[in-house]
């Protein structure tokens, strides 16, 4: 199974398409500093036929990656065809290292990564290191805070998204109200969110009961081995 090193003719196809997108997308990364972590690691993943090496850093919760990415990776990979990913407009919340969107993206889904500014350099380092060049579309990252300026940074007029993907976004923190505001705020009629998380706390069973007061509710896979579950939302319209 190859790396991302794609045949001459391939990259010529794909810098003549994406040429606009390549250049947005290091535009987009002028705009994100490289993340100041001391010491960082490369752990090496393997989905949709493509070698994965992912910087991450014990320095901060977005710097590694966490079961549920790999879970969510599985289940893209296993179900493309179904999930029909070619050209489909994603967006990740809390992409953290981005091995989701990575993978996503490879798999020929148009992909937005975003979180919190501090992780937006390691990310955009990960995307365009595994992405560059063996991609139909380049991966954009954007910052997203959970609940702020929502309306004014991803517009409901403006855009459509196909999926919306979170990985282990659902763990202590405070920001869990604000976490499901931003779910909703991103869901449109036909967009389907796909939420997979380690369930571990109490906690975790309270934001999935709210999620399905909002959310209609499927339970797509479990995996026992790291207690994860993954769920497809998709909102409930009145
Ligand atoms: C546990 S990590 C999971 C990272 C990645 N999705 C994975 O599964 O490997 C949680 C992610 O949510 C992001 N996050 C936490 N609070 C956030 C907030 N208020 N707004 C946006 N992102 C947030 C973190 O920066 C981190 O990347």
């Amino acid at each position: 199974p190859g790396s991302c090193s794609p045949s001459s003719s391939l990259i010529a196809e794909s810098l003549l398409s994406d040429a606009h997108n390549i250049e947005s997308s290091l535009r987009s990364l002028q705009k994100f500093v490289p993340t100041d972590y001391a010491s960082y690691t490369q752990e090496h993943y393997q989905f949709a036929g493509k070698k994965i090496v992912i910087q991450e850093s014990i320095e901060s919760y977005g710097a590694v990656v966490w079961p549920a990415a790999t879970a969510l990776c599985q289940y893209l990979e296993e179900h493309q065809e179904e999930l029909n990913l070619q050209d489909a407009k994603i967006l990740e919340i809390g992409a953290g290292p981005g091995l989701v969107s990575i993978v996503a993206s490879i798999l020929g889904a148009q992909v937005t990564a975003t979180d919190l500014p501090d992780v937006l350099g390691n990310l955009q380092y990960n995307l365009l290191k595994n992405t560059l060049k063996c991609t139909a579309h380049l991966p954009e990252v954007k910052e997203l805070v959970w609940g702020q300026d929502l309306e004014q940074n991803f517009p409901r007029a403006a855009q459509h998204y196909d999926y919306v993907l979170a990985s282990d976004v659902v763990y202590h923190h405070y920001f869990l109200d604000k976490l499901l505001l931003t779910m909703v705020h991103l869901s449109q009629q036909g967009t389907v969110v796909l939420w997979a998380n380690k369930f571990r706390f109490s906690t975790d069973y309270e934001f999935l009961d709210k999620f399905k007061q909002v959310f209609d509710t499927t339970l797509l896979a479990e995996y026992p081995e790291s207690t994860v579950k993954l769920f497809k939302g998709t909102l409930k319209w009145d």
